[in-house]
């Protein structure tokens, strides 16, 4: 029977037969994908000055990311890699709309990157970025003051893991 579904990360829902392996709009795993009727999603969240300042840098990490995933999808010199930065974009972009929930903001401001024709040179970039954005994402699950960030920092350190591997098999 179909059902609704909804993604605990980013709020969103989705229908289909069985729960999706992976949030197919921010790449959350499966244990966060629950029936949308048991699904608590809040992002209504007190934040501390550390949780505040780190997830106003985890807003700008995801809106430099997913303008140069855009720009690659237009640039790269590839066809397998217009559509690899393209869902990549995607996934990006959903992140900064959570992190713009968590700040209250009623828009991502808008981004400004610059890309690469070869798409070598996008893969290297693209390994690059994720490799900050898990370090980073990493240190605020551990410094987190509210298990809510904490949950978030968390499911995105296992996506942006997703996403090196993408980058990593490509430049074998
Ligand atoms: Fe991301
Ligand atoms: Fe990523």
């Amino acid at each position: 029977m179909v059902k609704l579904y909804r993604c605990i990360i980013c709020g969103d829902a989705y229908v289909g037969f069985n729960p999706p392996p992976n949030c197919p709009f921010c790449g959350a795993h499966a244990d966060y994908i629950l029936e949308a009727k048991d699904a608590i999603v809040n992002f209504d969240i007190p934040l501390s000055a550390k949780d505040q300042a780190n997830v106003e840098h985890a807003l700008m990490v995801e809106i430099s990311n997913s303008t140069f995933y855009a720009c690659a999808a237009n640039q790269t010199n590839d066809p397998e890699g217009k559509i690899l930065f393209k869902a990549l974009g995607k996934i990006e972009a959903e992140h900064a709309s959570i992190w713009r929930k968590i700040l209250k903001l009623e828009s991502v401001p808008p981004g400004r990157e610059t890309c690469h024709t070869e798409n070598i040179e996008n893969l290297k970039e693209s390994h690059e970025r994720e490799t900050k954005a898990i370090a980073f994402y990493r240190k605020s699950a551990d410094g987190a003051d509210h298990s809510r960030i904490r949950q978030l920092f968390e499911a995105l350190v296992e996506i942006e893991t997703d996403h090196l591997q993408l980058s990593e098999e490509r430049l074998k």
